[in-house]
């Protein structure tokens, strides 16, 4: 890293638009960091791909990112991360950040010893999850589910779509009636129907996401390696898509942000 290192910006990538809610996080934790944001929706869903080429991609977005400067790579994606980040760490010259779902903070105060995980294919059946899953669910009951059609419907930018709550209200049936009390989002597309969840989420369940952790481990990161930018200025935001900007617009405007986003052919 050169000595304008802190003048880089956070690289941050995802499948497509669910990624924003961990961008979110971030600009608010830190809000002097410039960051680039790159959503990869034409190739969305990851969750449905073998992992060799969820590897691909990734390499693709991280060799992308690293292209524009950045200082550290956020890998906003559970699916991502949990079939790509060793990979990933072991390829590339920058720090890494991932998220996968939050089964550790769930196990640890549940009462009735059930939680349910809401995440991709992809992430349910990587070995990373069956190794968070055996350490951290001693004694635990993990119920999961794969959101079938969630990530499509996010990104045809459906989020009022009338239909949407029934069909989560079906897939999360059979979890909800075994009594699980905490609702682990393994995908960073999710909290985006945290609205249409709490309409029939019973009060005693408690929805788990990891959008502030992840910040918080992003402003560890640059501590340590002593690359966080100071108060310097107002910072840039780079909002990059290969889909349809009006869609990231639409979910922008969701979290609070104004923001223009891009096309980029990639
Ligand atoms: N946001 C991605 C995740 O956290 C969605 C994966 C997908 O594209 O299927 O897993």
């Amino acid at each position: 890293m050169d000595a304008n290192a802190k003048e880089s910006p956070v690289g941050i990538f995802d499948s497509g638009v669910g990624g924003l809610t961990i961008w979110d996080e971030i600009t608010r934790l830190l809000p002097w960091e410039h960051t680039c944001y790159l959503a990869d929706s034409a190739n969305a869903p990851y969750g449905e791909k073998p992992p060799g080429t969820i590897l691909e991609l990734s390499r693709k977005n991280t060799r992308f990112l690293l292209d524009r400067g950045c200082k550290l790579i956020v890998v906003a994606c559970n699916t991502a991360t949990t079939n790509a980040i060793a990979q990933l760490r072991a390829g590339f010259p920058v720090p890494f950040v991932g998220i996968e779902p939050a089964i550790k903070p769930a196990a640890l105060h549940s009462r009735s010893g059930r939680i349910g995980v809401l995440a991709t294919r992809g992430t349910l059946s990587s070995s990373l999850f069956a190794t968070t899953s055996k350490n951290y669910g001693t004694g635990i009951e993990i119920l999961e589910r794969e959101g079938e059609g969630l990530v499509e419907r996010i990104e045809s930018g459906a989020l009022d779509d009338p239909g949407l709550r029934d069909e989560l209200a079906r897939l999360l049936r059979p979890m909800l009636a075994e009594g699980i009390d905490h609702l682990v989002l393994g995908c960073t597309h999710y909290p985006l129907l945290l609205p249409v969840l709490r309409t029939f989420l019973p009060p005693g369940v408690q929805v788990v996401d990891c959008g502030l952790p992840v910040a918080r481990q992003v402003r560890a990161v640059l501590e340590r390696e002593n690359l966080l930018r100071g108060p310097y200025g107002a910072p840039e935001h780079q909002l990059l898509t290969n889909g349809d900007p009006s869609v990231m617009r639409t979910v922008l405007r969701r979290l609070g942000h104004a923001g223009d986003p891009v096309r980029e052919t990639f």
